[in-house]
């Protein structure tokens, strides 16, 4: 299919074209004429889809036998409830607040625990991180949360926090746009629907020491434990979300996996950065060591003119460009299946947007 428009969505997001083909051939005959959308989770097909699924991504990300990957539902949400209920020891739990994910990850852990909040970036409306001198880390939390990319302000810390506790993070909308680490957390979730893949399906990288740990006493279905036992087969999985993630880490890989994505995410970004602070016109008001490769807020210096911009880039083929409710202005969510072509098209439709109302 060729469109020529631009989805700038911060998730649901653009999957690339050719992942899109393939997911329609799926439709059509997954399994002896069976589509994708209706064979069971337990058939021979789509077991050995899965296992070669999560090869996949071990094999992009790096993750040792050492960790558990998992395929869950619930997304990424369901997540801020699971971690404080298999991994709070009744002490005390570290949540460094960094944007809307982080806060809401807190307030969520702070029904089960005692939450200590390691630094707070609400007081400068999310746009920058206090210096790592000033964070109140505890002396032993069971463990610490951050989120690594703040979709809804565009602030991403890029490199791994050090602690002693264990490290737990949320990279739902910056996993596999450049190589991590994975060895230095404990656990790292994501929900796939901005750079794995649709809705339905959240992966979860756990080490296998901390599920160790885990309360026996949760229910199965709460328990990270069990759900690894049983493979992510514990009750019927989201078999189409999680083929479709499948096919995407096959895209990543075929353009050269995590690091090509990276370059060129880089590459991206940049572009989009350096236009909007030379222009005048725009501002993007996230601290520059903190600016997301993946999600660019950024407003415009006259009022009045949000609706005006919106549909105007509508109108050119740029859709979804309107800001997070809570904070307006514009977001352009550039995830590693927007190519470079979407963010030239982007900046020449800003630029003529600011020479006919400066
Ligand atoms: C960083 C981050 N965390 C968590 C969530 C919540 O994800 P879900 O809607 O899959 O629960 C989102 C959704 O946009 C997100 O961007």
């Amino acid at each position: 299919m060729s469109k020529d428009i631009f989805n700038f969505s911060a998730g649901p997001a653009v999957i690339p074209d050719s992942v899109i083909d393939t997911i329609n051939l799926g439709l059509d005959d997954f399994d002896r004429g069976m589509s994708i959308i209706e064979v069971s989770h337990r058939s021979h097909a789509f077991k050995e889809f899965a296992k070669s699924s999560e090869s996949s991504l071990r094999n992009l990300l790096n993750i040792s036998e050492e960790y558990s990957v998992l395929f869950l539902q619930g997304g990424a949400t369901h997540q801020f409830a699971l971690i404080p209920m298999n991994f709070s020891k009744n002490g005390v739990l570290d949540y460094l607040v960094t944007g809307a994910w982080s806060k809401k990850a807190s307030e969520y852990a702070s029904k089960i625990s005692d939450v200590n909040i390691v630094s707070d970036s609400s007081s400068n409306n999310f746009t920058d991180v206090a210096d790592l001198n000033s964070w109140n880390i505890s002396d032993n939390a069971d463990f610490f949360f951050y989120c690594a990319n703040e979709t809804v302000h565009g602030l991403e810390i890029h490199d791994p926090i050090e602690t002693s506790s264990p490290l737990i993070c949320d990279m739902s909308s910056t996993i596999a746009s450049r190589p991590i680490d994975v060895n230095k957390y404990d656990l790292i979730f994501a929900g796939a629907q901005k750079n794995l893949g649709i809705a339905g399906v959240t992966i979860v990288i756990v080490k296998n020491k901390l599920l160790s740990g885990v309360k026996t006493e949760l229910l199965p279905m709460f328990n990270y434990s069990a759900h690894a036992n049983e493979a992510s087969m514990l009750n019927t999985s989201p078999v189409f979300s999680w083929y479709v993630s499948g096919l995407v880490f096959d895209w990543i890989q075929e353009q050269g996996g995590v690091e090509e994505m990276a370059r060129i995410n880089k590459l991206k970004s940049d572009m989009l950065y350096d236009y909007i602070d030379q222009s005048g016109f725009y501002a993007n008001p996230v601290s520059k060591p903190y600016r997301s490769w993946m999600n660019i807020p950024f407003t415009l210096s006259r009022d009045g003119l949000d609706d005006k911009f919106l549909s105007s880039a509508e109108e050119s083929g740029l859709l979804n460009l309107k800001g997070h409710r809570t904070v307006g202005g514009m977001r352009a969510s550039v995830y590693n299946a927007m190519p470079i072509e979407g963010i030239k098209r982007l900046i020449s439709f800003m630029d003529e947007f600011a020479k006919l109302h400066e």
